[in-house]
């Protein structure tokens, strides 16, 4: 329910528009207050007329409005509202946000606002997959900027594919979710993830079969517990999660730098998957093949363990150290010992026999160790895994 909350619905120019006036409905039946904006196109595809039906509220459609300068100025309604919900999102408009353009009512008030913004693209389905609108989309991620849909469907304009808008009762739920409880705001999270990568030479590195999942899913999970999340990851297949800053590095070394620049933080998560060594003397050069016949020998050295660098350090420690152990035998004992040894506050074991289909997998099965002895939690998503984790870092806070 939304009960005595404030939603300032921005409706730019698409067909799909007049979906946004059962939206208005759903959210004024759950109790929520509709303030609306009409952009110049949005109002060829509906009218203000309906909206202030709707909504019961005066529509917004100028920037320079006197009247409604008077009575509330554009900086003003953009921060009256609890959130910000761009439907439909058109391509146009987000290409403006990205840079920052603030030529009409609808780009200045998402430009002016500080409260959290939630898009709901809808576009042809050519326009959804231009690399310039998944450039846009990926960089207001970044930003902050939460998304629901499109889905993918028969399309108005006759094509089918990825380019829908979400249907309203899922923007509702993504609004019911954006305004839940924000108990981690003010909050510096910090979450390692991936595997990293360690030259031999120009072309061939050693690696290994992380995929990334459940540090996204992790960061994710912190970020919609309103935590300020900076996410510092090797080359992981995964997709990079919203909302977070996030650093792209290559090998241990690169990820502990990455790390120590990142602090001072409150919480640290290390869910990378950090190659326990790197070769000593990886070449400049591609390294070929020897007549003799004879395969190159390659030294290793070890890597820096980012975990026990960051736990064991006295200046700059963040409150909360949490580790991970991926591992194959006796998996508490070990995964005990190895929280004393690299002086974490928890450390999440896992069973990653290749039987448990977890490393890479979409599920996960952890024990979270802490002082006060081991806790098996059961098998479920890492995304339930990571809205677990999260939730129980809020509550250490608490
Ligand atoms: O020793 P092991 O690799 O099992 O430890 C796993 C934990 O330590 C994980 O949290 C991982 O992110 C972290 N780690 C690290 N730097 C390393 C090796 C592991 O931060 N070089």
């Amino acid at each position: 329910m939304l009960e005595g909350r404030k939603v300032l619905l921005i409706i730019a120019g698409g067909i799909s528009a007049y979906k946004s006036l059962e939206l208005i409905r759903l959210l004024r039946k759950s109790g929520a207050a509709v303030a609306t904006v009409l952009t110049a196109a949005g109002s060829e595809f509906v009218t203000s007329l309906t909206l202030s039906a709707l909504s019961g509220e005066k529509v917004h459609t100028e920037l320079f409005d006197l009247t409604s300068e008077s009575e509330m100025g554009h900086i003003e309604l953009s921060r009256s509202a609890d959130l910000v919900v761009v439907a439909p999102a058109t391509a146009d408009l987000m290409a403006k946000c990205v840079h920052g353009l603030a030529n009409d009512l609808a780009s200045t008030l998402l430009l002016a606002t500080d409260k959290p913004v939630l898009m709901a693209p809808a576009m042809n389905v050519r326009m959804w997959e231009h690399a310039a609108t998944q450039r846009n989309i990926n960089t207001l991620r970044t930003d902050g900027t939460l998304f629901v849909g499109p889905n993918e469907g028969d399309m108005a304009c006759g094509e089918f594919g990825p380019g829908r808008m979400a249907e309203p009762p899922e923007i509702l739920a993504a609004i019911e979710s954006a305004l839940g409880e924000r108990p981690l705001a003010g909050r510096h999270v910090l979450v390692t993830s991936g595997p990293t990568h360690e030259p031999i030479d120009p072309v061939r590195y050693l690696a290994n079969r992380s995929s990334g999942r459940q540090g996204t899913a992790i960061a994710d999970a912190l970020f919609g517990l309103g935590a300020e999340v900076t996410f510092v990851t090797g080359p992981a297949s995964a997709a990079r999660p919203r909302g977070c800053r996030v650093v792209e590095v290559e090998t241990a070394t690169e990820m502990l730098a990455a790390v120590e620049r990142s602090l001072p933080v409150d919480v640290a998560i290390f869910a990378a998957a950090v190659a326990d060594w790197h070769v000593a003397s990886s070449r400049d050069s591609k390294i070929k093949k020897d007549s003799s016949g004879r395969p190159p020998m390659l030294a290793l050295t070890e890597n820096p363990d980012i975990l026990a660098t960051i736990a064991l350090r006295t200046e700059n420690r963040p409150a909360l150290v949490v580790g991970f152990a991926a591992e194959t035998d006796e998996v508490i004992a070990n995964a005990t010992a190895k929280r004393l040894r690299k002086g974490c506050d928890w450390l999440f074991a896992n069973d990653v026999r290749p039987e448990t289909g977890i490393m890479g997998g979409p599920e996960n099965s952890v024990t979270l160790i802490t002082e006060a002895g081991a806790e098996a939690w059961p098998r479920m998503s890492k995304a339930e895994t990571a809205e677990r984790i999260a939730r129980r870092v809020a509550q250490h806070f608490a």
